[in-house]
């Protein structure tokens, strides 16, 4: 069968990342390369009793067909929850998302034409370019350091792209690198978002699991122009099984967002809402994410270190202060994917960097995840993959 697929399907059936994660799965192999939370941390004796509750209270509207804005209850906890990010709103300027994937493809549906340019961190999280891709978005890649986005770069590639849609960026623990952008630079994108009249879609999934250091105000709270989009989700400090994340922006453009909801799935599941608006209800969310903290705190140290003590000296790692990942460079490392091959062979998994470019990306970068690995497999895997690098590189 010869199917007549739109400009949006990829042609090709290879999925990279895909490949990488099945092979990563596979029994035996110690896997940094998921990008999961820690599924022992999931509250499932309080969630099924605020389902119960729920089902009690309000079976009926729960079951029943929902607002493609969301219910209240959720988006008045959304409001309380953003005021953590400096973010003083109120609900009638949230939508529910079905995570807070479903915003990105919605920012795509409403803002992306065919060989739009979207501006992107280098590197970037792999499904927000998959997703831009889908729309017809060409990029313009940022590069960033220990303190995000270099704002002359980010300058340049305004005045390069001077319809350029959307600047995309991960302030906060970003995926893949695990950078935080500074204060400085978040009223920068702001301001420069203003001067040139393009959208931000500030994406903070991990914002709220900052283990160290203190926390900043998101660039949203320095909008003053109606310029920044801000999503959030629940996936990271709850469950993201439920599929709730959330949208923060001004009346006009909230509407154009419930509008494309409607059209793709009319609105996220009700049951859901009403769980998690009733979990924040009878139980504390913010011990509850001090302690998804503490674990990740414990484990990042003991990555860190087991880091320190197995990897070639010269290997640069960035120094997260939260979320769930540790990007690693290795110039020397010509090729990632002959040794993420070596890696597999002895039973340890990462992420190579380069699908997380929107160009071809650099060689001997790779992301690790510390979120989702036993405290005791953390040890064992860095040693086997520092024998592997000190080999390849012959060190
Ligand atoms: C940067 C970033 N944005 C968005 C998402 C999607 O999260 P969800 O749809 O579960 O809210 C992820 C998931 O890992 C992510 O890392």
């Amino acid at each position: 069968m010869n199917y007549h697929f739109s400009s949006r399907v990829p042609k090709s059936d290879v999925d990279p990342v895909g490949d990488i994660l099945k092979i990563a799965g596979k029994p035996g192999i110690i896997s940094f390369a998921g990008g999961l939370p820690a599924p022992e941390l999931f509250p499932v004796t309080q969630i099924a009793q605020a389902t119960a509750q729920v089902l009690q209270e309000k079976g009926r509207d729960a079951l029943q067909y929902g607002s493609s804005q969301g219910i209240q209850e959720l988006r008045n906890v959304i409001v309380d929850r953003v005021k953590l990010a400096g973010i003083h709103t109120d609900a009638n300027h949230i939508m529910v998302a079905t995570g807070s994937q479903q915003t990105l493809d919605l920012t795509g549906k409403n803002f992306l034409d065919k060989g739009d340019t979207v501006i992107v961190e280098r590197p970037t999280y792999l499904c927000a370019v998959d997703v831009f891709k889908s729309y017809g978005a060409h990029f313009a890649g940022v590069n960033m350091d220990d303190a995000g986005m270099k704002m002359a770069e980010l300058e340049q590639a305004l005045i390069d792209n001077p319809s350029a849609k959307l600047i995309y960026t991960i302030p906060n623990f970003q995926n893949p690198t695990g950078r935080t952008m500074s204060l400085a630079r978040r009223q920068k994108v702001a301001e420069l978002a203003e001067k040139y009249d393009v959208m931000v879609l500030e994406d903070n999934p991990y914002g709220a699991v900052r283990f160290a250091g203190n926390s900043l105000p998101s660039i949203k709270s320095f909008d003053k122009s109606g310029h920044v989009i801000y999503m959030g989700t629940f996936s990271k400090i709850l469950a993201p099984g439920m599929r709730l994340g959330w949208i923060v922006t001004e009346t006009k453009l909230l509407s154009k967002y419930t509008m494309m909801k409607q059209s793709a799935d009319l609105h996220t599941d009700n049951l859901s809402q009403y769980i998690v608006a009733k979990y924040v209800a009878m139980f504390d969310i913010n011990r509850h994410i001090q302690s998804i903290c503490k674990l990740y705190q414990k484990r990042e140290r003991l990555m860190m270190n087991a880091i320190h003590k197995y990897f070639p000296s010269h290997v640069k790692c960035s120094q997260p202060e939260g979320g769930m990942f540790i990007w690693v460079e290795i110039p020397a490392i010509k090729d990632t994917q002959a040794l993420f091959a070596e890696c597999i062979k002895n039973n340890v998994a990462f992420v190579p960097g380069e699908p997380f470019y929107e160009d071809q990306g650099d060689p001997g970068n790779f992301r690790l995840n510390y979120s989702n690995m036993c405290d005791d497999q953390i040890e064992t895997g860095i040693k086997r993959l520092g024998a592997v690098i000190k080999q390849m590189i012959n060190c």
